[in-house]
């Protein structure tokens, strides 16, 4: 694992916009992995002002996102598929139908997530994937105790999940309890691993992604077993990392 400690959550996040451009520029045919969430929202501003500013195109570039709601069509307010294209789908270049997300409102969950799986196999599976990380080490949506050979399937929403992200919903109780993830194993196909944590909240989280023992109770410590994983974490998220200063070392602010 590379570990980039960065000043800032800002430095962060360009950071990892860094890292996407760069693939787009090596590789403008690429299959982007994407992932949602409020730590994703700086990165995808870093993105579009980089490709305003002419430094990267997504137009010959398809994409599939990590996960999505079971229940949400894509035109609800609180669904992936609306997220993206506020975030970054609607202000950058990508072809409408190169960009992937699970049905969420599909009649058979299971079937979709099978098709799904099915469409990234077909794509030749992620070229960088894009990921953030639960406050209990889940990525996509896979909760602790997910199977780290894991497909995309259906997982129920651990309780914290559910509360975590009750703030993108007009009612707590309006958080669906499914949702379609890509599982372990197939984020662990992609070429390129980047994820990206910032906050105190995540400091826990990361110190047991990349310190503690691979294990499906922290989803993210498969990555270890990635061969080209980097992690991107601002000060905060850092606290708790017991070589902090070793990763500081290697890569002074996360350069
Ligand atoms: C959701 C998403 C994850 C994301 C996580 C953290 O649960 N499914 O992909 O990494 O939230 O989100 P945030 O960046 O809002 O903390």
């Amino acid at each position: 694992m590379k570990i980039l400690v960065c000043p800032d959550a800002d430095t962060a996040a360009g950071r990892a916009a860094d890292l996407v451009a760069a693939r787009l520029r090596h590789d403008p045919a690429t299959t982007l992995g994407l992932a949602t969430g409020g730590t994703m929202e700086a990165v995808y501003a870093a993105l579009i002002a980089r490709h305003a500013a002419g430094d990267c195109s997504f137009a010959a570039a398809q994409s599939f996102n990590l996960d999505e709601y079971v229940g949400l069509a894509p035109d609800h307010p609180c669904s992936y598929w609306r997220y993206m294209r506020e975030h970054l789908f609607g202000r950058v270049d990508f072809a409408p139908d190169r960009t992937h997300l699970p049905r969420g409102d599909a009649p058979d969950a299971g079937a979709e997530a099978d098709r799904y799986e099915a469409a990234i196999r077909a794509a030749g599976d992620i070229g960088l994937q894009l990921l953030g990380i639960g406050a209990n080490g889940h990525i996509g949506f896979n909760e602790p105790t997910s199977s780290l050979a894991s497909l995309t399937r259906v997982k129920t929403l651990a309780r914290s999940t559910r509360a975590a992200n009750a703030r993108f919903f007009d009612r707590a109780e309006d958080v669906p309890r499914l949702a379609i993830t890509m599982g372990i194993a197939t984020i662990l196909r992609a070429d390129e691993v980047v994820l990206l944590a910032v906050g105190a909240g995540k400091a826990d989280a990361v110190a047991r992604m990349i310190e503690g023992p691979v294990s499906a109770f922290c989803p993210a410590s498969a990555l270890q077993m990635h061969r080209h994983a980097t992690v991107i974490v601002d000060e905060a998220a850092a606290a708790r990392l017991a070589l902090r200063d070793y990763y500081a070392d290697i890569h002074p602010n996360g350069i």
